[in-house]
């Protein structure tokens, strides 16, 4: 399964999934493509030295529908079949979901229905919980709140601060997002409602 990756920064989790690919841990899907909202971010030099594909569709000075139109020409002009949001940082609408229906996965950095949107570990450390963690789930047209795939809890330490959370976080999301995207492409992960359901 030919498998779209969704940038706007870092890259750390695209990186765990080209190591993953690397060490044959992602079949049978495939890295077939990565998109940057962004131009210059590390995660296009990640893809361009793995030797993926890599473009950027800027959202500056498009509307919605015509990024949106954008993305979805560049995956199919790359015949992606599945798409993993990895630190993509736009919301997408049911224009561009509806094309993908239970085929676009996202990685959250905390533990969903709390603290959704942006800057989760700083959400977490102002909240004072003593739990967070990663969120692996579906794309609907609501903010971070699909169906959810997968969850890994990471303890709050009393002096922790958004960084070092965050930190802790990733290593965990590093682990699992490769792990569902194989699932996905594998055909074990089955939906219905709200209840994600792995072989
Ligand atoms: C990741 O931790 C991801 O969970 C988070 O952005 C980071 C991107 O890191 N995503 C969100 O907060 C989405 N709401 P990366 O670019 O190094 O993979």
């Amino acid at each position: 399964m030919n498998i779209g990756v969704l940038v706007s920064g870092q890259g750390t989790n695209l990186q765990a999934l080209i190591d993953a690919q690397a060490r044959g841990e992602l079949a049978p899907a495939t890295l077939a493509l990565v998109i940057s909202n962004k131009p210059g971010v590390p995660a296009l030099s990640r893809a361009q030295a793995a030797g993926i594909p890599a473009v950027v569709v800027e959202h500056r000075g498009r509307d919605r529908v015509a990024f949106e139109d954008a993305l979805l020409a560049e995956l199919a002009r790359h015949g992606v079949e599945a798409v993993v949001l990895a630190g993509f940082m736009r919301v997408l609408t049911s224009h561009f979901l509806d094309r993908y229906p239970l085929r676009i996965v996202n990685t959250h950095p905390s533990l969903l229905p709390a603290f959704p949107g942006v800057d989760a570990s700083a959400q977490a450390v102002a909240h004072g919980v003593k739990l967070s963690g990663v969120t692996v789930h579906f794309v609907d047209a609501s903010l971070d709140g699909g169906p959810i795939i997968a969850q890994v809890a990471v303890p709050v330490r009393p002096d922790d601060d958004a960084a070092s959370l965050h930190a802790r976080i990733q290593r965990e999301e590093h682990r699992v997002l490769p792990e569902v995207v194989r699932r996905l492409a594998a055909g074990q992960l089955s939906c219905q409602g709200r209840l994600v359901r792995a072989e």
